[in-house]
This record gives C-alpha cells, sequence and structure tokens, in this order.
C-alpha cells in the first residue's frame, strides 16, 4: 500500500489548517491532505469578517473581546482560551494583510470595521466595530491568500484524499490513513505530528450553511479511537439562511444596518433586545425568530421572516453586500434593492468537537491529559472557546489564532524533541475492511434514504428549540438509522473516483457526530447558549457550568459521558442582557 512520510500532516486544507502549516514549512517537512481540492474548502463561505480589536474606527480593547466572547457563550467558554483568541488575533490579522489579503479599507488606509453581532464596547454597552472585511466575502479571501502562500511556501498537498483512520501507536499519535479518490488506494501517511482542521458537520441538519463536504470527518475518525467529543450538544443555528436552501446571508448584512422583519412589518428584535437589537447574539435572533414564527408573526404564516436592506440604498449594497445580494437574486429571485429577503434559521457550527488545550494539542479526559502527537485546530476542534454559542466573526479569527498558535507550539516545543512512533503491523487493516466491506455487500438499503431521515428528523428534534421528547424520540432513530447503515449497499463498485463510497463514508461520520449531540443535548437539562429546552427554559450553573465529554461505546445512540470544569479566570457567569 502507498506509504508516505513527513515531520506534520494535517488533515484539512481550509483556514485552520493552512494557517499551521504556515507556520512549520519552512523547518519541517509538511504534507496537507484534503479532501477537496484547498480552494474549495468550507472557510470559503464565510462572509462577514474576522474579529480583532484592532480599534481602527472606534475605541476598543482586546479584553472587551474576550468579554464579549465568554458572554457570547453564555459563560461556558474556557477563558483563558477567550484571553488568546482576543489577544492573538490583532497579530493574526496583521499577518494576513502582511500575506496580501485585500481587505477593505478606511479613507486613511487602515483595514475597515464593521458591527457584529455581540461584539460590544466597554463590556456591553452597546455595539462596536470589531470586524475587519473584505466585502461579504472574507473567508474566500483568506482562504486564496493563504493557498498562494502556502503554495509559495512548499507545502505539499495531496488533493482528494478522503481520511479514513487516525493511527496511534504506544499512546501517541503516529499517522493516518486515507482514500485516493482518484483510484481508490489507501495511503498510510506516518509523521511525528497529526493536525486534523477538518471543520463541522452541519450536513446533518436539513436547513444548512454548511458546504456539502461538512460531514464531521474527523471528528468521527477520533471518536472512534477513543477520544471524547466535547459539548457536542452546542451547536448554532445562524438566524439569516436563505428561506428553504440555507444559504448564509452574512450578520454583516445586520451590522450594515439591516433590518428583520415580521409579518406586521415591525422590527421585532428591538421588542427581545433593546440595546443590540438586530446584534443581539446568534443564539438568541435565531430563538427571536422562532418565537414570532410559533406565535403566527411569520411571512404569510409560515416559517420564516424578511431580511430588509432595501433602506441602505444601491451603493452600499453593491460596496459592501454584493455576493449576499446575488445569491438572493439566484436562487429567490427576489430583487434585494427593492424586496425583502425571506430567511430562516440555518444549521451552522460547531461550538463542540475535539477537546483541546490552547496550544491545539489533542486532550482526552477531564484531567486535559494530552494524546502526545495529535493536535486539533478550526471547527473540528472545542478549545473551548465559543462555549455554548460563538459569535459572528469569532470562527475566522479561531481558525487563524489557534492555527497560528498550534503551528507554533508544533515547531517550537514539540518537533525539536519528538521522535518518530513504529506504526503498527495493522495500521490500514480497519481502512481496508472498511473499504472492502462497503464494496462488496450486496444485501441492504443505499444511503439516500438514510441521510435524508437523518437530516429531516434532526432538523425537527434538534434544532433552535428542543425538548426531552423529541431527543429521545431522535436517539432511537439513530440507533435505527446505525443499524441500517451496517448493512449498506452501494451501486457503484469501482474504485476509480467512487463518489458514493466517499458519501457513504462521510454519511458513517455524519451519524456518529449526531450520536453525540443527541446523548449531550439529552443529558444537558438546562438552557444555555444554542441549548434550548423547552422543558429546562433556564440556565442552571449549579448544575450545568461543566463542559460534556461524550466517549464512543459499542452501543448505539449512548456514548459515555463524563463532565469536565469550565477555566473561569476573570468574569462570573451572570445573566446575559442584550
Ligand atoms: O454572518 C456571517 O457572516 C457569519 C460569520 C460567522 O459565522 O462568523
Amino acid at each position: 500500500m502507498p506509504y508516505h512520510k513527513f515531520d506534520v500532516v494535517i488533515v484539512g486544507a481550509g483556514g485552520a489548517g493552512l494557517m499551521t502549516a504556515m507556520q512549520l514549512s519552512h523547518n519541517s517537512s509538511v504534507a496537507v491532505i484534503s479532501k477537496l481540492y484547498p480552494t474549495r474548502s468550507h472557510t470559503g463561505a464565510a462572509q462577514g469578517g474576522v474579529a480583532a480589536a484592532l480599534g481602527n474606527i472606534e475605541e476598543d480593547h482586546w479584553k472587551w473581546h474576550m468579554f464579549d466572547t465568554v458572554k457570547g457563550g453564555d459563560y461556558l467558554s474556557d477563558q483563558d482560551a477567550a484571553e488568546v483568541l482576543a489577544r492573538e488575533a490583532i497579530e493574526a490579522v496583521y499577518d494576513l494583510e502582511h500575506w496580501g489579503l485585500p481587505f477593505n479599507r478606511t479613507p486613511e488606509g487602515k483595514i475597515d470595521q464593521r458591527r457584529f453581532g455581540g461584539h460590544t464596547r466597554n463590556f456591553g454597552e452597546g455595539p462596536v466595530r470589531r470586524s475587519c472585511y473584505a466585502a461579504d466575502r472574507t473567508g474566500h479571501m483568506i482562504l486564496q491568500t493563504m493557498y498562494q502562500q502556502s503554495i509559495k511556501n512548499q507545502v505539499r498537498f495531496f488533493n482528494e484524499y478522503l481520511l479514513l483512520d487516525l493511527i496511534i501507536s504506544d499512546g501517541r499519535a503516529c499517522g493516518v490513513t486515507a482514500l485516493c479518490l482518484r483510484d481508490g488506494t489507501i495511503h498510510t501517511f506516518h509523521a511525528k505530528t497529526i493536525v486534523f482542521a477538518t471543520g463541522g458537520y452541519g450536513r446533518a441538519w436539513r436547513i444548512t450553511s454548511n458546504a456539502i463536504a461538512c460531514t464531521g470527518d474527523g471528528m468521527a475518525v477520533a471518536y472512534r479511537r477513543g477520544i471524547p467529543l466535547e459539548d457536542m450538544e452546542m451547536y448554532q443555528f445562524h438566524p439569516t439562511g436563505l428561506y428553504k436552501i440555507g444559504i448564509l446571508l452574512s450578520e454583516a448584512a445586520r451590522g450594515e444596518g439591516a433590518y428583520l422583519l415580521n409579518n406586521e412589518g415591525e422590527r421585532f428584535c428591538v421588542r427581545y433586545a433593546p440595546t443590540m437589537e438586530e446584534l443581539a447574539p446568534r443564539d438568541m435572533v435565531s430563538r427571536f425568530i422562532n418565537q414570532e414564527v410559533r406565535e403566527g408573526r411569520g411571512i404569510d404564516g409560515k416559517d420564516y421572516v424578511y431580511l430588509s436592506v432595501v433602506h441602505l440604498g444601491k451603493q452600499k449594497i453593491d460596496e459592501k453586500l454584493p455576493d449576499i445580494t446575488d445569491f438572493a437574486r439566484n436562487y429567490l429571485q427576489v430583487e434585494p434593492y427593492s424586496e425583502p429577503i425571506p430567511v430562516q434559521p440555518t444549521a451552522h457550527y460547531a461550538m463542540g468537537g475535539i477537546p483541546t488545550n490552547v496550544e491545539g494539542q489533542v486532550v482526552v479526559d477531564e484531567k486535559n491529559t494530552v494524546l502526545p502527537g495529535f493536535y486539533a485546530v478550526g471547527e473540528c476542534a472545542c478549545v473551548s472557546v465559543h462555549g455554548a454559542n460563538r459569535l459572528g466573526t469569532n470562527s475566522l479569527v479561531d481558525l487563524i489564532a489557534f492555527g497560528r498558535r498550534a503551528g507554533q507550539h508544533i515547531a517550537k516545543k514539540w518537533l525539536p524533541e519528538a521522535e518518530l512512533a513504529p506504526l503498527p503491523a495493522d495500521a490500514d487493516a480497519f481502512s481496508m475492511e472498511l473499504v472492502e466491506r462497503l464494496l462488496t455487500n450486496t444485501s441492504g438499503g443505499t444511503e439516500g434514504p438514510i441521510r435524508q431521515q437523518l437530516r429531516d428528523d434532526m432538523m425537527e428534534k434538534v434544532g433552535v428549540v428542543r425538548t426531552d421528547a423529541g431527543l429521545e424520540e431522535m436517539r432511537a432513530e439513530l440507533v435505527d438509522l446505525k443499524e441500517r447503515y451496517a448493512a449498506i449497499h452501494l451501486m457503484d463498485r469501482s474504485r476509480t473516483f467512487n463518489t458514493e463510497l466517499m458519501e457513504v463514508i462521510e454519511l458513517g461520520n455524519l451519524l456518529d457526530c449526531a450520536e453525540a449531540t443527541v446523548a449531550g443535548a439529552v443529558a444537558r437539562k438546562e438552557s444555555r447558549g444554542a441549548h434550548y429546552r423547552e422543558d429546562y427554559q433556564t440556565r442552571d450553573d449549579a448544575n450545568f457550568l461543566r463542559h460534556t465529554l461524550a466517549y464512543h461505546t459499542d452501543k448505539p445512540g449512548y456514548p459515555n459521558l463524563r463532565y469536565k470544569p469550565v477555566v473561569i479566570t476573570e468574569f462570573q457567569p451572570k445573566e446575559r442582557k442584550y
């Protein structure tokens, strides 16, 4: 079987993976494995900006940013991580500027900054301009800039390779296996350091802003290898997805002054959040929309409201929001210059994931024991900086701040001491068996109905509002779906660019991520951030100010749940008011 050896193997070519690679390529051999061509990674879909307290337009401080992150996360954020994010955001953004990222500029030539939900001045007094942006295509610009820099810096890319397994030997991570989609061969990558930067799993829901590739591959692979998944019940819905389609319409629209309107033409957010209005954190705005719909104030009595940019005028729309207004034209045949855009909450972002410390090292228990040689960064990781709800623009900054930090830790602290652990004799056995079984099984159902049922039911039962009954129903369905999945049958048996094989492996990953999400959500009998329980409507710090760790077991639907404390350094939990 094809074998490759590197100092560092990074799985995932989005912003986090490339930022990590950039710190390492000068002094070590680095490979980036990606199931996509790198510039198709989902970072490219991030629109509104990257938060950093540069203070270019008005006074701002990294500590205000830290506070907003913790409060926005409903106090489940680890505050040591929130401090790192807010402090190091500033240098990371300047790195991007120096690598050529075409940010929007102020008249004096500084990076321009706009408002975004939950970002405030002076610990909550009112909105602040903190989001650095490139129109409404900031993620696209980050991805293009970093890919160009990675090529220039000799990073080696393995494009269109799907992650299959993580290899652990003698208590150290020392490799991965991956399926080469072009010819169906299984490759073994042997390295001193493995970094997962594999993104989120929004495709587990029917209405999602996530690209088709967001199937939780790294999370599921780690989970099956005994690494817990942290706080998976904390899954965020972005308030403004295109109605019925889910494609993101950036919060930047509201940052630039757009309104959300109900069927009475009322700006309903003003009623719920008198200080921040449409710029309250997105878990809240999603719930405001949900409430309007339930009380009969959705448009035409349906499950959507309007986002209106009409009053911003053509010039501002074209300058600041060109892409999202084109999405409205192209997908819904709505003209945003003159008509409001139908929107609904869309599954957007995993606050949970593979647990790490602030250096990006994966930790495996409540004592934060490090698994040597294994790092995770970006959406697949849970550091945990976003707690129970991420603020808009804190995702791009998470990628670059923690990607940078992990890369520097690997370069300075880990690699100088690390030795290459030998591969176990059966390193690729699991992967070979998996692929052969899928390609040869002749009975059972196909993947389409399993995928559809998963996505429909997650939408209905694990959405903006949850109940015990709905979550338990979902758990029972997952048990059934996993049983059907175990006997799945492929129609395409070829080894050459077999997209059905890829999709089936991805579906298995989604099922595992959903399992950890649902189990964590059943057990968390409180409402906090994005996890809103109709049957437990208040936050319960006495019992649930803690992180969930879900460990895979042989009993489908029932991971073993353990808990670890939240790191609180400066900000004691308080009620969230906006
Ligand atoms: O609304 C947005 O542009 C999304 C940004 C984010 O998720 O950080």
